[in-house]
């Protein structure tokens, strides 16, 4: 939440900060404001809503300098508004700080700050931060932000320019990303790789208690106690183009139709061709410490919660291991009871969502063994926990998760698989079979993106419903789940997910000829029961929306509607299924005029609790 991103070199700073923070606006977008020094002043601009806004503003009256910092807000302390946009300042307006994360001891320290004379113009967090930083400053800003963090509690990526120090940007992370790109005669920073990816490939990751000096000559890294740190640079691969919407309307739509790719690039490497083993090279466990796993759990929040319930469906399939979901926030504080022998697997899109790290630090402590399964490289999750497994979905910008989680369940998928086998529950013969249909998905995956314009009809026909239910019984059920979170976060229709069996025992009351009700009914063991309450809705007046396997033509006769899936094998339904609810929640979200890729309230990775 928020994002950051700052410039220093040769160049005029102010484009490379606008830019930035429109690659970032997918963090926070209700307020924005960039900060540069020029002729030995600070130079300020801010404002409330999107950084076109700010964009407008700067254009009647530009900010120059060739040193800068930028802010885009998801609000926690403090309503958007012009003042509480951040950079934020101190009393004599010598210094400019940005802030992601939150400052939990703030009050405190802005009654103590107040005591001492301080003016706060603002109610966030973050003014503590440069009041703080004013006092401490006694010729060396690097020594006044470590002396800063001294007294904060909390989580903070932040940076720090001072027209007392000109040349100089300082930044700090503690639990918030923060990434230092290295340019030729130029550094970078931001809260993420793709929004620094068209300037260099290069990068250096702030650890945890960290600090950093970054001047027109380089960066140097310190420890809390002021002690240099050699780091190590990272070479990015992601193709600069993956960051851009490629011609497509908006980064949602994109992503859905990278969904074939992506799956084929997250196969990729791990299913050997002849053979058809599955090998994942980050995955650090031996097949003997595989053997004493006796259980297994996810933990994630939102769509990645979701992947983790097939998850759950996968591995006491194939493996018969008994299995949990916990939603990451509440897995975290409830005194878990797990050993070395439980495997918690934490899945998460960025890397950096605040309660699946809590989780991880949580399963960690406990001695439970960790893996996290995430697309963000060299993230925070994927650094903290025992083994890391990349989707390799390349950027997902779009708020609503899509690729990322098509490809959290091919990893799943892939990964119940080997435990199946490691635990000799299914086999070779069974793997190999099961291995093929997934080599087959992305193909299938291409004919379900063919029906696009289908759907998009039928999206006409129910973008003014005020709500809607979506049912699903076994692997439907985490996609009914999905289904209804993907309507309601892009288009504000209610929506809720229930289990197919469910509904009997309380929504069925809400069924009427204006409730659509979306029904997972693809092909499998309780495809026959679906039907019953296919039969059950259409009884009480409900409009169906059945999701069905192709050939399945008697269901038409059922349903209202009918969007298709190839058949394939049912415990990879699931993955197919998602995608066509995906583009329906996508051209209800158009038709209604809302703003697919940034719906209102909501950010990309949820860095605080
Ligand atoms: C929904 C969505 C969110 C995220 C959730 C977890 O479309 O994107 O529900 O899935 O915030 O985020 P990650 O996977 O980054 O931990």
């Amino acid at each position: 939440m928020c994002g950051i991103f700052g410039y220093i070199g040769r160049k005029e700073a102010l484009p490379f900060l606008i830019e930035g923070l429109k690659k970032l606006e997918y963090r926070g977008y209700d307020s924005a404001g960039v900060a540069t020094i020029k002729g030995g002043k600070i130079q300020l601009s801010k404002c409330v809503g999107k950084i076109s806004f700010l964009e407008d503003k700067l254009a009647q009256k530009p900010l120059t300098g060739k040193i800068g910092i930028g802010h885009t807000r998801w609000a926690t302390h403090g309503q958007p508004s012009d003042e509480n946009s951040h950079p934020h300042q101190d009393c004599k307006s010598e210094l400019a700080v940005v802030h992601n994360g939150i400052i939990e001891n703030y009050q405190e320290l802005k009654i103590q700050l107040s005591g001492r004379g301080h003016r706060f113009l603002s109610s966030t967090d973050t003014e503590v931060l440069a009041h703080l930083i004013e006092e401490n400053y006694q010729g060396d800003l690097l020594s006044a932000v470590r002396k800063t963090i001294e007294t904060v509690r909390g989580t903070y990526a932040m940076a720090v320019i001072s027209k007392s120090d000109p040349k100089k940007i300082v930044v700090a992370r503690s639990g918030s990303p923060l990434i230092i790109g290295l340019g030729e005669n130029e550094l970078f920073l931001s809260s993420d790789i793709p929004a620094m990816l068209k300037y260099t490939s290069r990068v250096i990751y702030l650890e945890n208690g960290e600090l950093a000096v970054m001047t027109p000559g380089g960066v140097k890294v310190f420890d809390l106690k002021g002690k240099e740190i050699a780091k190590e640079i990272d070479l990015i691969s992601w193709d600069p183009e993956s960051a851009e919407k490629g011609g497509y309307a908006h980064f949602m739509l994109k992503e859905i139709h990278e969904q074939p790719n992506a799956i084929r690039k997250t196969i990729a490497g791990r299913i050997q061709p002849d053979s058809h083993k599955i090998h994942f090279d980050e995955l650090t466990m031996t097949k003997e410490e595989m053997r004493t796993i006796n259980r297994v759990v996810f933990t994630a929040c939102g769509t990645s919660w979701h992947a983790g319930l097939i998850g759950e469906y996968l591995f006491e399939q194939f493996a018969r291991l008994p299995t949990e979901v916990e939603y990451a926030a509440e897995f975290r504080y409830r005194h878990p009871i797990i050993d070395k022998n439980t495997l918690v697997i934490a899945i998460t899109q960025s890397g950096e969502t605040a309660d699946t790290l809590g989780a991880v630090w949580e399963a960690r402590a406990q001695g439970a063994k960790t893996i996290a399964i995430c697309n963000v490289v060299g993230s925070t999750i994927a650094r903290e926990s025992d083994g890391v497994i990349y989707t390799n979905a390349g950027p997902e910008i779009g708020v609503a998760s899509t690729k990322a989680f098509t490809t959290q369940l091919t990893v799943i998928y892939l990964l119940a698989l080997l435990f199946g086998k490691v635990r000799e529950i299914i086999s070779e013969s069974e793997a190999t079979k099961l291995i093929q249909d997934l080599i087959e998905i992305p193909d299938k995956l291409e004919k379900v993106l063919l029906g696009e314009e289908g759907i998009a009809k039928i999206a006409g026909k129910f973008y003014q419903a005020t709500n809607s239910l979506y049912l699903g019984r076994g692997k439907g059920f985490p996609i009914a789940l999905e289904g209804a979170l993907k309507l309601k976060e892009v288009s504000y229709i209610h929506a809720e997910g229930y289990p197919a069996a469910e509904m009997k025992h309380g929504p069925i009351a809400l069924i009427d000829k204006n409730m659509p009700v979306v029904i997972l009914a693809f092909a499998g063991r309780r495809y026959e029961k679906v039907l019953g309450n296919i039969e059950e809705v259409k009884a009480r007046g409900g409009q169906v929306i059945a999701i069905a396997t192709e050939g399945d033509d008697a269901i038409a006769r059922q349903a209202d509607e009918v969007l298709y899936i190839p058949n394939t094998t049912e415990a990879l339904s699931p993955l197919l299924a998602a995608v066509p609810l995906q583009i329906f929640a996508y051209y209800i979200a158009l038709k209604r005029g809302c703003h697919v890729d940034q719906p209102r309230n909501l950010a990309k990775s949820v860095t605080v609790e």
